[in-house]
């Protein structure tokens, strides 16, 4: 009863330093604060795309042809040179493959926190590519789940106001409702007594299951991942892993980036990425395709 007391002075303090954080543009840990900043909220204005023509009988996430050229630089690159993608609900997707062949840029593609040079994405019915930033925010906010590899917690919320800043921007419950939520999440992973914690206090293992926590805050379809346990040692790499495991197990579909060959081995279907090419797509021995 103490510690929920204490959270609800948290509480209290929250709007304003939510609001604040991310108007400011609050530092997280890697350069792409803003990108991460909307992935993790999404945006408070706009309302989510129908889904329009061309949805029926696709597959949960579909990229059909997707090319991904950056213009920065003197030469233009291609980073992806048009990819071809299926993924069923309740798949557990490895993205593996050396650095610089195109991982990320493929998993910024699915969450839309890129946009494709050519080609179509369809996630869950919702043609990512053609979405505006706003619809986009609001979109990835409801659909996909986004973990990073730096946690990306904002450092001046707590544990629990962090779990809850999605469900701020997209309003999906009812604000009296989101703390128990919040709470239920942490509880899930085992972090409701830390829930009053500033991110700072905490272990990377427990800062990165915070961000799993917050992924999860609007019951999201799609967890996507880049890298979430490159920043971690093994052991506690493999609790970050389990924690993605009883996700599928409960129905989430996970495409998550990793270099761990131990972790790669223990997705139910690998997809290696070589010169911005899907160029094997390996379904672990007896993972059916659901
Ligand atoms: N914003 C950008 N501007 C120009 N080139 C970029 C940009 N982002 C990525 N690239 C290039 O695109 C290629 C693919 O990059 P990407 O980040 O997708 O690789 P990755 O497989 O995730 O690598 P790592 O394992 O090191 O994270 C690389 O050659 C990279 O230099
Ligand atoms: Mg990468």
């Amino acid at each position: 009863m103490t510690m929920f007391g204490i959270w609800m002075f948290g509480g209290k303090k929250r709007t304003g330093a939510a609001a604040g954080a991310v108007a400011a543009g609050d530092s997280v840990a890697t350069g792409s604060g803003a990108a991460a900043t909307s992935a993790i909220a999404g945006a408070a204005a706009g309302s989510t795309t129908a889904a329009g023509n061309g949805a029926a009988d696709r597959p949960l996430i579909h990229f059909d042809s997707v090319v991904k050229v950056y213009d920065t630089g003197e030469v233009p690159f291609t980073a992806l040179k048009g990819v071809d993608l299926r993924v069923e609900p309740g798949e557990f997707v490895g993205l593996i493959g050396k650095s610089g062949s195109g991982k990320t840029t493929l998993i910024n593609m699915l969450t839309g926190i890129d946009h494709p040079t050519s080609g179509e994405i369809w996630v869950d019915g919702t043609p990512v590519h053609s979405l505006g930033e706003n619809a986009l925010a609001i979109w990835r906010g409801k659909t996909i789940g986004v973990v990073f590899q730096f946690f990306q917690l904002l450092p001046t919320l707590t544990v629990a106001e962090n779990v809850m800043l999605p469900m701020d921007f997209c309003n999906v419950y009812k604000p009296e409702e989101r703390v128990d939520v919040a709470m239920a999440l942490l509880e899930q992973i085992e972090m409701a007594d830390q829930a009053d914690k500033l991110p700072a206090a905490l272990s990377g293992g427990q800062q990165q299951r915070v961000a799993i926590a917050r992924a999860l805050a609007n019951d999201p379809p799609i967890i996507a991942a880049d890298e979430p346990t490159g920043n971690l040692d093994s052991k506690t790499a493999d609790v970050v892993f389990s924690s993605f495991e009883e996700l599928v197990a409960r129905g989430k579909t996970i495409v998550m980036v990793t270099h761990d060959g131990d972790l790669a081995a223990r997705v139910t279907r690998a997809l290696h990425v070589a010169d911005g090419e899907i160029i094997e797509d390996r379904r672990r021995e007896g993972a059916e395709a659901p």
